[in-house]
Parts: structure tokens; sequence; C-alpha cells
């Protein structure tokens, strides 16, 4: 069990419908994750993705993997998301382009999905359920939908070191994380939850990489229209999450994993 704060999915709720949105969307683009698409096929390879599949994918955001994953491997897409803004421009730019007889949007808690039980043929996540409060719960739902021999596949932020609630403390409060999971939490849970072929990538040498581009755009390219369209404060804020997480990801304290496992 690892240190927790109690943000609450309000709180979630507050940074994606008001600025820090945008100004995520600005910093890592559409796929709001490190790595972009080539992050995505990593996990849409890992999971095999044929045409035909129903992928869920819990906390969809923008939509943009969904999108990708539509498109690229002809698969069919419920995205799941507690922000109304971000289901919102997920409908409509997954109506522009075309893909919306592939791809439909959900607002609500991944914690409670509005999937029958045995429908889904692979969950998938993406640096997202690090904000879910109760992952143990997650991974059960997550279970209950699968079809039987289904996958679920996710990366996430995670603790990949020794670190105290001294230091995590600052983290979660930037980002309104309640906890973050362990390396191995993620696998214990996984397999309390029963899954089986469970498979743990660490991730967290590119994950400081980057870091190290965030904080280059955030610190210099963006600067400016960061300061122009977000103001002084956001710009504060933005420039001390990238420092210490940059920091804490060169320790090898915090990371990403991916996770790949079968029903
Ligand atoms: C970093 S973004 C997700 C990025 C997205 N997976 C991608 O790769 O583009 C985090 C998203 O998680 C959503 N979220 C956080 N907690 C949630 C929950 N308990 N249920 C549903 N959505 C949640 C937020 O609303 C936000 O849109």
């Amino acid at each position: 069990m690892t240190y927790r704060k109690d943000y609450t999915i309000k709180d979630v709720q507050d940074v994606y419908d008001g600025p820090g949105g945008l100004l995520w969307e600005a910093v890592m683009s559409e796929q709001i994750h490190s790595g972009g698409p080539e992050a995505t096929d990593f996990l849409a390879q890992k999971l095999n993705l044929k045409k035909g599949m129903i992928v869920a994918d819990l906390c969809s955001a923008l939509g943009a993997p969904a999108r990708h994953i539509a498109e690229k491997y002809g698969v069919m897409v419920k995205g799941i998301d507690a922000t109304k803004t971000m289901i919102e421009k997920a409908i409509k730019r997954t109506k522009d382009a075309k893909l919306d007889h592939l791809i439909e949007y959900y607002e609500g808690n991944v914690l409670d999905l509005p999937f029958k039980a045995g429908s889904i043929d692979v969950v998938w996540g993406q640096e997202a359920w690090c904000y879910v409060t109760d992952k143990e719960r997650l991974l059960k739902e997550a279970l209950r939908v699968l079809k039987p021999g289904g996958m679920i596949g996710f990366s996430d932020w995670i603790i990949t070191g020794n670190i105290n609630p001294l230091e995590l403390e600052p983290l979660y409060d930037s980002m309104a994380f309640p906890y973050m999971e362990s390396f191995k939490g993620y696998q214990d849970l996984l397999k309390k939850a029963g899954f089986k072929n469970i498979e743990a990538i660490d991730n967290t040498k590119a994950f400081a990489g980057h870091f190290d581009n965030y904080f280059e755009m955030v610190t210099k390219k963006m600067k400016p229209t960061i300061l122009q369209n977000f103001g002084q404060d956001l710009y504060t804020f933005a420039e001390n999450l990238v420092t210490i997480w940059r920091k804490a990801a060169h320790e090898h304290k915090v990371g990403s994993g991916t996770f790949i496992a079968k029903k």
C-alpha cells in the first residue's frame, strides 16, 4: 500500500475541464501520454489488436488513441471518461475524423463500467489510472467486462524506486493524484483480481527522457505562449511540475510501466 492523498474524481474533472486540460494537450499533444502514437502502437501490437475486436478505453480523454487504433487496426472502441469537456471534444473530433461508426463515448467513472459482463475483447488504458482512487476495484471491473481469454493492456505512471511520502506529496499535489501504484504493486493487483500471463515492462528510462522534452518545452520553447495564453500562475505551476517530475524520474523513483495480462 503506497502513500495516499484524498484527491477525488472532482479534483480530476476540475483539471481536465479547466486550463490544465488545454495545457496538457499543448505540451503532450492530443494523445495525452508520454511516447505519443508510438506508445499506442506498442500497446496495440502487444495486445495483438485485430479488425472487429471491441476495445474499452478506460480514461479515453480526447479520444486520440481511440481514433488511432480504430483507424489503423479496425477495432471498435468504447471510450469512457469522467470529464465532460473531454467527452464533448472526443465526440466532435471523432465525428470530424469520420470514425464515429467505430467509436462511442460514455461519460462516467471507470470504477463502475457501463458494459455488460463478458462483452469486451480488450481493456485498454494509457497513463491515466494514476488518477483512479481504487485500482483494485478498477482491475476487478476490467476482469468482469472482459470475455473469457480477453486481454488487458495499460501503461501508467508508477513508483519505480524508493521514495518517501515527503517526496511523493508534491508530485501528487502537482497532478491531483490520489496515489500511484508501484511496478510490483500493479502486478500483485492483477494477480489478485484473477488475471493470468502477466507481463510487466518498466519504461522509466524513456519516461525520464520524455520529461527532459516537457521541461524544454515548458521552460523554453513554449514559455511565451504559456504565459500569454494561461498567465503567470499556471506557468509557475507547470514549471514546478516538470522540474520535480523530471528529477524524480531521473532518480528512478517514479516512471512509467506497461502491463499486459489475460483473463
Ligand atoms: C492523462 S488523461 C488520459 C489520456 C488518454 N488515455 C490518452 O492517452 O490520450 C487523464 C484522463 O483520465 C480521466 N479520468 C481520471 N479518473 C477517471 C475516472 N475515475 N473515471 C473516468 N475517467 C477518469 C480524466 O478525466 C482525463 O480525461
